[in-house]
């Protein structure tokens, strides 16, 4: 990599400057040092890029921190008050975008403090004393995860509520379910989106119990085995609103589980989102056209003017790849790390903030588009008739009649192989047909084979029979309703 003279280069510098206060123009941890890195190095080292968007968290837990230092004594009543408005000023830049991030401070954290110290002087230098950026960056990520944990279980509880709806709204519509993508056995088109409402819940349940592990507080672990300060790291943990902390300072800084976690939650609602969407491509074909995307949620082609394409059904799926590459790229990066904090787990931001932001952003599309997508009831309707979907209740009802299964399921087979010698679905079947396969058959096997029949007789809990899917139905709300 040739450097380029356009990037900005160090204008700090390691050794003190006469007439300056420490830590006022030159490299936080400069003292130690005969010369500043290499420009390529600072490059490389530094996270500011895209730690920036800790910068809220990492306010939030310096300002509980400052009150435990007062606390024990390290800073005066006056000193407190002096860091924590210079905090809350910061604050209020930070969220007006005002503040300006820069490299050479290498990270949010020392931006922070150096912000800081611009506003309220030498005082603000105060703010790291027993404290480390290895608990200071566990802590903004305890508390960024947790947020944003909840706040994609929001979005996963939005799409299960669409799917309640669209299933009450399509409560009577029968599709035919498949196996093998081969058609199956029919089932209620409720039922089916109704599957997704579980595989969801699940979902809200795991990114549920990671939050309970990113509930834990690091701060006062300190570089890695604890502050020499009296913290009350209890007290800060109770005003960030943590239910537990920590028990061991090496733990603390080195535990990345509830990332781990996290990802791990987060790539199987992706998985979930990627099949949802495998289906809504297809059902959007022109072979299936069982469904009318709302143009507002599909593309054009630029040479074809007939295309109408499933572009965020398709970039969904797409993007699966990614989040599970997170997943596998923190456990990667976790797996040889001794104890206790080591660079290398500053590698786990941007994984962990993409997984975050990509399932939000899918999560909302997938929902704003399943709530405007149309189901043609009529094309589905065409596509029940005229298939084996009801080959099994043939053989159910043989072997009702004392049949052995398996020689039902022969008998069937060949009255199936019959049909498509002569192009004809079950529904066309006569008595006359049907007993010269079996004389057993009667005429009541008739109404057997109607789509409607073949639901009802699936009546056992959990089943597609139109009780059933009611019952689903209102064990779904509640659970809506219980969050
Ligand atoms: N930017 C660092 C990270 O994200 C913060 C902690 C740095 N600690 C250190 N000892 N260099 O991990």
């Amino acid at each position: 990599m040739t450097p380029d003279a356009s990037e900005p280069s160090f204008s700090g510098t390691a050794v003190p400057q006469p007439g300056k206060e420490p830590g006022m123009g030159q490299s936080m941890w400069g003292g130690r040092f005969a010369k500043p890195p290499e420009e390529q190095v600072q490059a490389f080292n530094a996270s500011i890029g895209f730690d920036q968007r800790l910068a809220l968290y990492d306010i939030e837990g310096s300002v509980a921190h400052a009150g435990a230092l007062k606390r024990c004594g390290v800073l005066t009543e006056a000193e407190w008050q002096a860091i924590v408005s210079g905090l809350e000023s910061l604050r209020v830049d930070v969220e007006a975008g005002a503040v300006v991030w820069e490299e050479q401070y290498e990270d949010v954290h020392m931006n922070i403090e150096r912000q800081l110290t611009h506003r309220i002087g030498a005082l603000g230098g105060k703010l790291h004393t027993g404290r480390s950026r290895n608990d200071q960056v566990a802590l903004d990520m305890h508390l960024y995860a947790r947020e944003q944990l909840w706040v994609t279980q929001r979005h996963v509880r939005a799409l299960q509520a669409v799917l309640v709806e669209l299933a009450q709204r399509h409560v009577t519509v029968i599709i035919p379910g498949y196996t093998h993508l081969q058609r199956a056995q029919p089932v209620l088109l409720a039922h089916h989106l109704l599957a997704y409402f579980w595989m969801l819940e699940r979902d809200a349940a795991r990114l549920q119990d990671a939050w309970g592990r990113a509930d834990w507080m690091p701060l006062g672990a300190a570089a890695l085995a604890g502050s020499t300060f009296a913290i009350d790291r209890m007290a800060v943990a109770q005003e960030l609103g943590f239910s537990c902390i920590y028990e061991n300072s090496l733990d603390a800084v080195s535990d990345r589980d509830y990332l781990l976690e996290s990802l791990s939650a987060l790539a199987i609602v992706a998985m979930h989102l990627s099949r949802l969407s495998e289906e809504i491509i297809l059902w959007n074909t022109h072979e299936f056209g069982w469904i009318d995307l709302d143009d507002a949620f599909a593309t054009g082609s630029s040479i074809m003017p007939q295309k109408k394409n499933p572009d965020v059904a398709e970039l969904t799926r797409g993007k699966t790849g990614r989040v599970f590459g997170h997943l596998l790229a923190l456990l990667t990066t976790c797996k040889g790390l001794p104890l206790a904090y080591n660079k290398d787990l500053q590698e786990d931001k941007e994984g962990v903030f993409d997984a975050f932001d990509t399932v939000q952003t899918t999560l909302s599309l997938t929902t704003a588009m399943l709530a405007t997508t149309r189901f043609r009831e009529d094309v589905i309707k065409r596509a029940l008739g005229g298939d084996f979907s009801a080959a099994t209740d043939l053989a159910d009802y043989l072997a009702r009649k004392g049949v052995p299964f398996r020689q039902a399921h022969e008998v069937v087979g060949r009255l199936v192989r019959h049909c498509l010698a002569n192009e004809m679905g079950l529904l066309q079947l006569t008595v006359a047909d049907l007993r010269q396969f079996d004389p057993r058959f009667d005429e009541d096997a008739l109404a057997l084979v109607e789509p409607q029949a073949v639901i009802a007789a699936r009546n056992v809990r959990g089943g597609t029979a139109p009780d059933q899917v009611q019952l689903q139905l209102s064990l779904a709300r509640e659970r809506l309703q219980q969050d």
